[in-house]
């Protein structure tokens, strides 16, 4: 018994074994091809996966003739407090927010809670791309071509119960990489938005994945945000990472901070002065002018009816 070797399961004859300088060769070859490690390879893949989704189709019905605001102000003009107030900073101290490996937890109020991966949901449900007038509650407009699939859609795999009247929505909550959020200690983080069901329900609210048929970009809330066109921009919260139903109106961020200023419902409406300025006329972004507001920024017929 004593002459018996027993191999373990990984053991390989030193005949079959790569020598070293073949082995290190291989390393360095890979490295410099820019292929270092699994995670590297597993990324880029998804990286590749993603690309393959945009741009996406134009749903017409979604998209009135209108003149697209260039991509240089929506992509480099933006409202993101966890990184800064300053609207110019914003794209640069997000460029190296993670996004990837990103989960959506969506429950409450359901039978079928789920968790997903934005990309993987985008491709199941399918995108489209639709042309919306986006309005800010600061006074400032533009038109802008998001990529996504209706909340409804997603809202639906859930399977709310009755009692669900309301959806709450949370930004993922990362300090380290969002260095807005130290310097603003009294806001009750992470910022958070809600809708009532039916608004949530309406084929107009979309959950968005890109922006001007590309993924969308940090700055803009990758990887995946909502947008209300009817409603002022805050309302369209960024990089969420949590979806609940609720029987009970949701505190939100703004609101908490400054209900006459930031009420939970805010629908876009040119007759209703903010206490600090008036809403009849925003600047396009784009030429700088002063133009009229619409009331619910141009979607009064698709939305009037739940305001009844
Ligand atoms: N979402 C989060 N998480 N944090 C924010 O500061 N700002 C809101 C909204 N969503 C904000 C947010 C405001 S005030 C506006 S106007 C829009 O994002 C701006 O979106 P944009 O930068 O893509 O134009």
């Amino acid at each position: 018994m004593a002459n018996i070797i027993t191999r373990p399961d990984w053991y390989i004859p030193e005949s079959e074994v790569t020598p070293e300088n073949i082995y290190r060769n291989r390393r360095k070859f890979l490295k410099e091809m820019g292929f270092v490690g699994a995670s590297t390879l597993i990324a880029q893949s998804l990286a590749a996966n993603e690309s393959k989704l945009y741009p996406a189709k134009r749903n017409g019905l979604f998209s009135p003739p209108l003149h697209i605001t260039p991509s240089k102000y929506a992509l480099n003009y933006n409202n993101f407090y966890e990184f800064s107030t300053d609207k110019d900073e914003v794209v640069e101290l997000a460029a190296s927010f993670r996004t990837s490996p990103w989960n959506v937890k969506a429950g409450g109020l359901c039978d079928k809670p789920i968790e997903f991966d934005p990309v993987e949901m985008a491709r199941e449900i399918g995108l489209e791309e639709r042309v919306y007038r986006f309005r800010c509650v600061e006074a400032w407009g533009m038109v802008v071509p998001w990529t996504g699939f209706p909340l409804n859609k997603l809202l639906r795999k859930l399977k709310p119960k009755s009692d669900a009247k309301y959806v709450k929505f949370a930004t993922a909550l990362k300090p380290n990489e969002m260095p807005g959020i130290a310097k603003l200690r009294r806001y009750p983080w992470p910022y958070t938005e809600g809708l009532r069901m039916d608004e949530a329900m309406h084929d107009l609210t979309m959950v968005v994945t890109g922006i001007y048929g590309k993924p969308l970009p940090n700055q803009n809330g990758a990887p995946i945000r909502i947008v209300v066109p009817w409603k002022y921009g805050y309302k369209s919260i960024k990089s969420i990472d949590t979806i609940e139903l609720t029987d009970k109106q949701p505190a939100t961020l703004w609101e908490t901070v400054n209900p006459t200023e930031y009420p939970f419902e805010s629908n876009v409406d040119p007759k209703v002065s903010h206490p600090r300025w008036s809403q009849a006329r925003h600047r396009d972004l784009e030429t700088g002018l002063r133009v009229p507001t619409m009331y619910l920024n141009g979607y009064a017929k698709e939305v009037r009816s739940l305001y009844r």
